[in-house]
């Protein structure tokens, strides 16, 4: 059966990019003479049948704007088997034969539960800026929050030596260091903190007094908010018990999730977008669409989850020689 009718939705933490994924999605499903329904406040929206039909026009002038115009929720609901037969009840409805679903794991859970129970065509599209998705080198909005981060440690790098203080400043990534990994080695961090490498606190101490005593003027720790040792609070303390030395903590939070995204995050959601749909109208289901070695890949919605996504191994021994 050919496809008339797709949706399109975001859910989970917004990304710099989404945008531009939505717009993708709608001009190149008009160019294949689809009809693009969105859904509004991802999942939640799905439940309760809140849709707008996207035409192109309804896309205009967004590609350049962070946030995500159909909204977004972390829905609870859709994780039970009463919440997944309203979805599916909806999509039934309103005639809508195939979904791109744009997000991360949580995003992709449901996408899944939404095509093996419902027989729903799905396809994914990783939109995160944690960038911990498995099948997919970058995520949208990885590359803007980075780049925002690295701004904000650049400026933090001019007070911290001037003052000559040690500062903490603790990154976003919930259970992962690909943000900590990729802004402290970008920002000349000394120290990278995160949850795939064990934190020595004895070994940071040593770090930074050795550091100090060489005559560096600044001392920058990066802290992926995910770190086992419990995040920058009870780490710059432990610090400061030890060497007693007047620090600074700094925690970036969402400032990294906003702006404008940047060209290379705009260009891969452009890209992602319309393979997406190439996909759905083509009769695949079940996949997520991401960019692996600068190639489009399709990676089973199960593995995205399942199967763990590494660091770059080269990246975090760089970390240790440079800094
Ligand atoms: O998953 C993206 C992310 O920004 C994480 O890095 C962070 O832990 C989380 O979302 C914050 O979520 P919320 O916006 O719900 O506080």
């Amino acid at each position: 059966m050919e496809l008339s009718k797709i949706g399109v939705l975001t859910s989970g933490g917004d990304a710099p990019g989404m945008n531009a994924c939505i717009r993708a999605v709608v001009r190149y499903g008009a160019s294949c003479k689809l009809v693009v329904v969105g859904i509004r406040r991802g999942y939640a929206g799905l439940l309760e049948g809140d849709l707008v039909r996207l035409d192109s026009r309804a896309v205009a002038n967004i590609i350049q704007r962070g946030g995500t115009i159909l909204e977004t929720a972390r829905c609870e609901e859709m994780k039970t088997a009463e919440g997944l037969k309203k979805a599916i009840a909806t999509l039934h409805r309103e005639g809508i034969e195939g979904l791109i679903t744009i997000g991360g794991d949580g995003t992709f859970r449901g996408a899944a539960a939404l095509a093996e129970v419902g027989g729903i065509k799905v396809i994914g599209i990783p939109g995160t800026i944690d960038n911990d998705v498995y099948g997919t080198d970058y995520a949208i909005g990885f590359d803007t929050a980075i780049n925002t981060a690295l701004d904000a440690i650049d400026k933090i790098r001019d007070t911290a030596g001037s003052l000559q203080r040690p500062f903490f400043i603790e990154v976003m990534g919930r259970d992962r260091g690909f943000i900590a990994l990729d802004v402290g080695i970008a920002g000349g961090a000394e120290s990278i903190l995160m949850p795939e490498a064990e934190t020595k606190i004895e070994k940071l101490c040593l770090d930074m007094r050795r550091s100090f005593k060489r005559g560096k003027k600044s001392y920058i720790v990066i802290v992926a908010e995910g770190d086992e040792a419990g995040g920058v609070f009870p780490i710059a303390q432990q610090v400061w018990e030890r060497l007693r030395l007047e620090y600074r903590i700094c925690v970036l939070g969402h400032v990294q999730r906003g702006g404008s995204p940047t060209a290379r995050d705009r260009i891969l959601a452009s890209q992602l977008g319309a393979a997406a749909v190439d996909a759905l109208a083509n009769g695949k289901t079940g996949y997520m669409v991401g960019e692996l070695k600068g190639k489009i890949s399709f990676t089973p919605l199960r593995e995205t989850w399942e199967k763990r996504k590494e660091l770059d191994s080269n990246l975090l021994k760089l970390t240790e020689i440079l800094a």
